[in-house]
């Protein structure tokens, strides 16, 4: 047998040849939080299987994600995981063109799982390997909706990220501002916690600001000051603002504190991504991320773009939050340039999207 090297070199020479009717099968794997997935996805874009198991119910009883549990969880099924996915694609190891597994950012514990796992089936089996970065993952996720047209705008709002991106290829990535403090998703959470809602707490606080009235005056940091965001004065103010009814005795309705502050998050969110689109002159927005679940983002983007003529697509829900179909779909484009990661493939914790 050749040894793992001369055989990836050997593909990765056959890959210059590859006829492009020739369908390209990826194994997505993800494990860099607390939910691990496995998915196959042919061509970048049909999804075989996608396969998520999520911890969010172990995790809830601590209010957030605890690092160790998560990748002992981690470990107990991702084995599991990947059976069902083949078995679900009707598909076996030796059918797939790549592995491609997200290798940063996240929790490393849960993040070496996933890169462990991925290792180990391409030195076995002798399947090439693509290390994906995570939210390059959650971008990516739109092209299993529609093909991504260039150049575009990607607002990223997970739980851990806030980032607006400017694309002009597949994987040029152009960090046009990032929060400097709390994520969206991780303001939701913690509002959520002061309103006494279960972890996590975005879908909860989305959901109550349906019934609310956005009557409590919130503040819109760096609103007319570049592309950064910051979360976590408007965090602070709703903490206050409860804190001190509560110490006099008075009476704020829930329900009108998650509007009043997803209508702040929105403002901010909508009015930054627009003037991206506008200053880039682009005419694709994407948006990406667990907060791209949001009703209240997403009608007002559809709103807005639909007023002003701009293409926008945002993932279906279960595309939105962590899985594997959305490594595999950004690692279908690596696999495809030839950016091939060797078997000292690591988890970086801190890995940025753009160097
Ligand atoms: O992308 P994701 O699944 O994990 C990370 O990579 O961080 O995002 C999870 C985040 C959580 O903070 C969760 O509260 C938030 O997405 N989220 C939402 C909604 N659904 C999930 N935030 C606001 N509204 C939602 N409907
Ligand atoms: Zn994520």
């Amino acid at each position: 047998m050749l040894s793992w090297k001369k055989e990836m070199e050997k593909k990765l020479e056959r890959l210059k040849t590859i006829d492009l009717k020739e369908s390209v099968i990826i194994l997505g794997i993800e494990t860099s939080c607390d939910e691990t997935s496995i998915a196959i996805v042919q061509d970048g874009h049909k999804i075989l299987s996608n396969i998520v198991s999520s911890q969010i119910a172990i995790h809830k009883r601590f209010g957030g994600v605890v690092p160790e549990v998560a990748s002992r969880k981690h470990v107990e099924v991702i084995n599991v995981l990947l059976e069902e996915a083949l078995n679900d694609a009707k598909l076996k190891l030796g059918d797939i063109s790549a592995i491609a597994v997200t290798y940063g950012p996240g929790l490393i514990g849960s993040l070496l799982v996933g890169v462990a796992a991925a290792k180990a089936i391409s030195f076995a089996k002798g399947i090439p390997l693509v290390g994906v970065n995570h939210i390059a993952g959650h971008i990516y996720a739109n092209n299993l909706i529609k093909q991504l047209e260039f150049p575009l705008i990607a607002l990223v709002v997970s739980g851990g990220h806030t980032e607006l991106v400017y694309m002009e290829d597949h994987h040029k990535f152009e960090v046009l501002g990032m929060t400097r403090d709390d994520a969206a998703g991780e303001a939701y959470d913690k509002v959520a916690r002061t309103l006494e809602l279960p972890y996590p707490g975005g879908p909860y606080i989305d959901k109550l600001a349906k019934e609310g009235k956005a009557t409590i005056e919130l503040p819109r940091a760096l609103m007319d000051n570049g592309y950064d965001f910051s979360f976590s004065g408007l965090k602070s103010a709703v903490i206050n603002t409860m804190h001190n009814a509560k110490q006099r005795g008075e009476y704020i309705a829930k329900e009108d504190m998650a509007a009043s502050f997803q209508e702040a998050v929105v403002d901010v969110l909508v009015s930054k991504t627009l003037k991206a689109v506008q200053e880039k002159q682009v005419k694709n927005l994407i948006v990406a991320g667990g907060v791209a679940a949001n009703q209240g983002l997403r009608s007002r983007l559809k709103e807005k773009c639909e007023q002003l003529g701009i293409d926008l697509t945002i993932p279906p829900l279960e595309l939105c939050t962590d899985n594997a179909a959305m490594i595999a779909s950004a690692g279908y484009f690596s696999y495809l340039k030839g950016e091939w990661s060797n078997l000292e493939l690591n988890g970086i914790a801190g890995l940025p999207l753009s160097p």
